[in-house]
């Protein structure tokens, strides 16, 4: 087990924040996690698991052990007269994943072609994009429990997805009279080690995204191939957000909020134009890049940390990222703009805005 000190953290986050972890482990197997938890000096230090660095915000040097999740692997594990079985080490890519699945034949993971991160942190925040999110795409997990020692398998039931939300977001609370974990959070317990997905047979395009409508519409193509929406998404996705080789970013900033239909329809008497969604449960989603906007933040910015022009729900760093790397944007000021922002949109629209990236 060899153990890194002072590691540039710029490279592992998307928002090219500078940063240092304090000390590092790269991961290439569960035995490299064993052999963490069977070391007596290592067992019970803090640790912060790190995968593609694109769903952070750092704010200083990570003082916990960073745990960089490189382990890999791709494979057919089973194929039935109903779906291909998929698994992925929890260090592969996600979009090198979704480019491996369409090449071998084995389509349904298109919709979320190009998003940044790896595979073992899809499920963390059950990511998704133009109609399709991990959750409905997911068989079963395998994590290594640090407390224990033991690895541990979970279908989905038991990762609780919610809205890019699941039980790997949550920490265990302590119960303050015994000292026991209460609740199912597994956040800075579980590191997820391999991920397997269920792509169901016969394929059928989900094209109910308006943004995909508008392509079969423009191309005249109603019968689009799943590599052909892989390349369409491509496309969508490149046109509004920044590509974090060029641009640090997180993605979206913010979770879309969901509304009553009380509290929506208050909202359109004072602003029409309002983009939002009826869903299945009765509640309304906003679009929460919509509510940035109309509070005039797009483009704007504080210290090197800015609204995206092109999509206001992502924030970014104006920083070059070839120059001085001292003059990029920091955490504090991200986190500052995300303030900004929140305070001025409760202020006009009475919604507090949820952060999506995790804050370290
Ligand atoms: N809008 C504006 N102004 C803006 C930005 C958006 O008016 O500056 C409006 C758009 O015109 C559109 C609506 O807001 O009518 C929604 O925008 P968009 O279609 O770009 O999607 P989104 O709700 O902002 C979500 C996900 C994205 C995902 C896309 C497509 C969240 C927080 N974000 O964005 O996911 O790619 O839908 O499915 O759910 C991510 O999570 O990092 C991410 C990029």
């Amino acid at each position: 087990m060899q153990i890194e000190h002072n590691v540039p953290l710029q490279p592992h986050n998307t928002f090219h924040i500078v940063a240092r972890a304090t000390t590092l482990l790269r991961v290439r197997s569960t035995e490299d996690l064993q052999a963490l938890t069977a070391d007596s000096a290592w067992r019970a230090a803090p640790t912060f698991v790190l995968g593609g660095g694109s769903n952070i915000v750092l704010t200083g040097d990570v003082k916990p052990l960073v745990l960089k999740i490189e382990i890999p692997g791709m494979r057919l594990v089973e194929e039935t007269s109903r779906a291909w079985v998929v698994e992925a080490g929890a260090g592969e890519s996600w979009h090198e994943l979704v480019r491996w699945t369409l090449a071998q034949g084995y389509p349904g993971l298109e919709n979320m072609a190009l998003i940044p991160g790896t595979v073992g942190a899809s499920p963390v925040q059950n990511i998704g994009a133009y109609g399709v999110e991990l959750q409905d795409r997911f068989e079963s997990l395998d994590a290594f429990d640090l407390h224990t020692g033991r690895t541990f398998t979970l279908n989905a039931a038991q990762c609780a997805f919610g809205y890019r939300d699941s039980v790997f977001k949550h920490t265990s609370a302590v119960d303050a009279t015994s000292g026991l974990p209460a609740g199912l959070g597994l956040a800075g317990r579980a590191v997820i080690t391999q991920v397997r997905f269920r792509l169901p047979k016969p394929w059928k395009p989900e094209l109910s995204y308006l943004d995909l409508q508008k392509k079969t519409e423009l191309t005249g193509i109603t019968q689009p191939s799943a590599q052909q929406i892989f390349e369409w998404v491509c496309e969508i996705r490149r046109a509004k957000l920044p590509d974090p080789a060029v641009v640090g970013n997180a993605g979206s900033f913010f979770k879309n909020p969901t509304v009553t239909p009380e509290q929506c329809a208050d909202i359109i008497a004072r602003d029409p134009k309002v983009v939002h969604y009826h869903l299945a449960d009765g509640t309304v989603k906003l679009a929460a890049g919509w509510l940035i906007d109309a509070c005039g933040w797009r483009g704007k910015s504080i210290g090197q940390a800015g609204v995206y022009e092109k999509q206001a729900l992502v924030l970014v760093n104006r920083g070059p990222l070839n120059g001085d790397p001292a003059s990029g944007a920091t955490g504090g000021e991200v986190m500052t703009l995300a303030k900004a922002i929140q305070t001025s949109v409760y202020e006009r629209f009475g919604i507090l805005l949820q952060p999506e990236p995790v804050v370290v």
